[in-house]
């Protein structure tokens, strides 16, 4: 993989960060974005911009020929046709947006929920919110010490009655794990189980072709994949799209409106109420498009090699723990040093100029699990590289001669 000439479409990464050059390795929480996707939605705000859906001069022609074709490659870079594409806000939208549409149509009272102990509150919350309001249940797959699934407890869930909606991440932002996604659909399926997948941390990482995977709703950010924030995809089978009501009420989402009576647009426009974000599809439709031009493959690869220098350097150090130790792993090292508080190890790593997050991570009840309060995340994507991940080995090791 051409690091370097990858390197040199990412503006930001030329900044200076507390006066040295900056190592990002926050790329879970959020990814920096290429210069066609800035140029992009300069570009649209410049000599596009206008509402969709409505105007019939030239230039909303031209912002919904753009809004249209966004949709297009995001639907054909997921193998899935283009009106089973819902835009939203990102992955918690796109969350909420199945738990109340897809979610209230299918529970009954008593019905059951499954999530897993791993998941982002974006996966935990809307559900809870659900079955509180209908009187269904959550039941919890729980984590093995290494951080995978442990899927015998979740075989044992999927057989018992009841049993609805199974709703997973596919990559764990905090454990790295990566599920085996298209294994448990299938299985869940056998069982009269529909599944959602919480897909914000894989996009950016691996071949994303849902019609393989088979889920039923595939949930995610424009943010995380080198797109635009305040954009993301609901993914949901055309079939399934059509038989639940809208999620939010307003204009463009309907057909006919009358005091006596509303109907509704075709999917996916009857989910997407009120003005889009235009500029924001189209920003990530850029960055679908860069990213339809990665070497998958490659990726992998090189994102191997930087966690494996992060965790054999820091492996080292007394005390360290790393927090998922799962074979099929992706670059996320999220781990504790004994006697240092996370916080104050990522302050010194900003001094030398790298970017790390520590916290939670949106993943209480699995720092519950953990049995600590917080951990530093160190999370890889694309561009970053062998020589910035040497540089957080040895900031870490020089913060933890300074704390201890
Ligand atoms: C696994 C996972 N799910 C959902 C989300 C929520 O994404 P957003 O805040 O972009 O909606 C995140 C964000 O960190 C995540 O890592």
């Amino acid at each position: 993989m051409n690091t370097e000439k990858i390197r040199s479409s990412f503006p930001i990464l030329n900044k200076l960060n507390r006066g040295k050059p900056i190592a990002y390795l926050d790329n879970a929480a959020s990814s920096q974005k290429p210069e066609a996707v800035i140029r992009c939605i300069a570009d649209y705000y410049r000599n596009s911009n206008s509402n969709v859906h409505r105007g019939v001069y030239e230039l909303a022609e031209e912002s919904e020929r753009k809004y249209l074709k966004a949709r297009r490659t995001i639907a054909e870079f997921l193998s899935v046709s283009e009106d089973e594409i819902i835009f939203t806000r990102g992955a918690t939208e796109s969350l909420n947006l199945v738990a109340q549409s897809f979610g209230r149509t299918i529970l009954a009272k008593n019905d059951v929920v499954i999530l897993t102990e791993m998941e982002h509150h974006a996966n935990i919350v809307p559900w809870q919110l659900l079955c509180e309001q209908i009187g269904s249940s959550i039941k919890v797959v729980t984590t093995l010490p290494d951080g995978s699934l442990n899927r015998e407890a979740l075989d044992k869930l999927l057989r018992e009655e009841r049993v609805k909606i199974l709703s997973l991440c596919s990559i764990s932002n905090t454990l790295g794990t990566v599920n085996p996604i298209k294994d448990i659909v299938s299985e869940a399926h056998q069982n009269g189980t529909y599944v959602v997948v919480d897909g914000a941390q894989s996009v950016a990482h691996e071949r994303s072709d849902l019609k393989d995977l088979n889920c039923d709703f595939f949930a995610f950010s424009g943010h995380k994949v080198f797109g635009p924030m305040g954009i993301g995809v609901l993914y949901g089978k055309k079939e399934l799209l059509e038989t639940i009501p809208p999620y939010q009420g307003g204009g463009d989402m309907i057909d006919q409106v009358s005091f006596s009576g509303t109907t509704f647009a075709p999917v996916p426009q009857r989910f997407e109420a009120g003005t889009p974000n235009v500029a924001g599809s189209i920003g990530l439709g850029a960055a679908i498009d860069f990213l339809d031009e990665i070497d998958m493959g490659q990726l992998r690869l090189h994102e191997e090699s930087l966690l494996r220098i992060a965790q054999n350097g820091l492996s080292e150090i007394t005390g360290f723990v790393e927090h998922g130790i799962t074979k099929d792993k992706a670059a996320v090292l999220s781990f504790t040093i004994e006697g240092i508080h996370p916080l104050d190890l990522a302050s010194i790593l900003d001094a030398e100029g790298i970017a790390i997050r520590t916290g939670h991570h949106c993943c209480q009840p699995l720092m519950e699990k953990l049995g600590v309060e917080a951990t530093a995340r160190a999370s890889f994507a694309l561009y970053n590289t062998p020589q910035e991940a040497e540089r957080f080995v040895l900031a870490v090791k020089k913060a933890v001669s300074i704390l201890r």
